[in-house]
């Protein structure tokens, strides 16, 4: 540990000054106009592993953009693992809520502010750190692989397909990932799970165009308000689900297991405040880690029609668009939700309109085990270095790869990830603890460590 952190504070600047000219690249995967940045962010990624140390790296092309591919493999008979994480990040609108440009890092209060500084660059820019710092000091315990991917904002779809076609590369015995969060760096903990994801479009269609409001308002339906009405009959009183059949394949936790995930500390008023609500809303009988890490939900992510220009304009518009996704938990399937809401989505539907729903990406839920040798080594590695033993949670977020690494290459992951919740994922301002990316550093190598050990080899 003294040696790790010792490497960790020689390199202090030049580790800093690294993520920064990563976190420089706007690499936004779902907008074609940062294609170019996206592509030359891969590049950067794989000359920083072979910098590192990765042997055999490239950059693999696939129908979007590439992954890059790297390894280390010390000896055969050693355990391997698998890093994953991924190099494109969100769009950073709306740009004009960034207090500085969100491709610019910038440090405020020992913060780095800039978009992708959590999710994930400055995460599994830990892991290539964390692996040169083991060449470096001749300390790496077992192979390692390290893929880095540039489409897990978009859905990983070609990640799916590169991961079928190349199971005997990619073998390894489990998968780690940081990208997803802590509680606080007071109270450590490791995610044991994820939701899945059922992403769709709905378009609801009145008339075969734009109305004058006043001449044809009353006699025709507006699609707008069918569209709100629709949406709001999908909670009812107690804000379950209305979907027939959403909830049938929920496994409900046992009382033991809902003990323990509420045994972590939780500060409501805190959470609240946070946020500046002044109520939380949810389903009736769970608490607000149920609700986000044990519970399917339903949320509308974006919802338009109409007029939305300055001033006003009386206009009974044609037609109301919505952006629907639900969240799933074991063992609810995507493709099954996906079908259960288009069935009753049409079936609500009013025949004054038409209605069509469009299915996006999806991705299944997954638990991580907390009985194995690689969950028992992140134990270890985290008590070591945040001299306290983390916590397991639940995840709300989803990571749709996960479930498939299981499917495809039948190994489980273990979900260290060092974000809090309050840095803003997604959000204007996203930031990432400087604290935080040192400590990942200084913690990876940990894991190595005791994954080697426990394993026996
Ligand atoms: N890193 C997040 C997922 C995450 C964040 C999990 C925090 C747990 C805690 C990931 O990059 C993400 O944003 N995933 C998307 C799904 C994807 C298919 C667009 C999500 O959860 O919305
Ligand atoms: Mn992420
Ligand atoms: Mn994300």
């Amino acid at each position: 540990m003294q040696d790790i952190k010792q490497y960790v504070a020689q390199n202090k600047q030049r580790l800093l000054d690294e993520l920064f000219e990563l976190l420089r690249f706007p690499s936004v995967s779902a907008d074609p106009k940062y294609k170019d940045d996206v592509l030359k962010t891969a590049d950067y990624v794989a000359q920083k592993l072979r910098d590192a140390g990765a042997d055999n790296v490239e950059v693999c092309p696939t129908a979007g953009y590439p992954i890059v591919f790297g390894e280390k493999i010390i000896d055969p008979d050693k355990p391997t693992v698998l890093v994953y994480g991924h190099y494109d990040v969100q769009p950073p609108d709306p740009l004009e809520l960034w207090k500085t440009p969100p491709f610019e890092p910038t440090v405020r209060d020992g913060k780095i502010y800039a978009r992708g500084a959590c999710d994930d660059k400055g995460q599994f820019y830990m892991h290539i750190k964390a692996f040169e710092l083991m060449m470096q000091t001749g300390t790496l315990p077992c192979n390692i692989k390290i893929m880095i991917e540039g489409e897990e904002e978009v859905g990983s779809s070609n990640l799916g397909i590169f991961v079928k076609a190349n199971k005997e590369k990619l073998k390894a015995d489990v998968v780690l990932i940081s990208d997803t969060s802590m509680i606080s760096m007071e109270n450590p903990s490791l995610e044991t799970g994820l939701r899945g994801l059922s992403y769709l479009e709905v378009e609801v269609v009145g008339p075969n165009r734009d109305l004058h409001s006043g001449v044809y308002g009353g006699a025709v339906a507006n699609p707008a308000t069918i569209l709100a009405k629709m949406i709001a009959s999908l909670h009812d009183e107690n804000n379950h689900i209305t979907i027939p059949g959403f909830y049938n394949d929920v496994i409900e936790l046992t009382e033991l297991e809902r003990k323990e995930l509420n045994a972590a500390p939780y500060d409501e008023t805190e959470y609240k405040k946070d946020l500046d609500v002044a109520e939380l809303w949810g389903e009736n009988g769970y608490t607000t880690f149920e609700r986000t890490g044990t519970r399917p939900t339903l949320e509308v992510n974006g919802i338009w029609g109409g007029y939305i220009g300055e001033g006003a304009k009386t206009v009974l518009p044609s037609k109301a668009n919505a952006k629907i996704s639900m969240r799933l938990v074991p063992d609810q399937s995507s493709k099954k939700i996906t079908q259960l809401f288009t069935d009753h989505f049409l079936k609500i539907a009013p025949k004054s309109v038409k209605v069509t729903v469009t299915p996006h990406h999806g991705g299944e839920p997954v638990v991580t085990p907390t009985d194995s040798v690689a969950y028992r080594a992140a134990q270890k590695a985290i008590t070591e270095s945040f001299g306290k033993a983390p916590i397991p949670t639940r995840g709300g977020g989803s990571i749709p790869i996960v479930a498939l690494f299981e499917a495809e290459l039948g190994i489980k992951t273990v979900l260290m990830g060092f974000g809090l919740d309050s840095d803003a994922l997604h959000s204007p301002n996203e930031k990432y603890d400087i604290f935080n990316y040192y400590k990942g550093i200084e913690t990876i190598p940990l894991f190595h460590k005791y994954f080697a050990e426990l394993n026996g080899k």
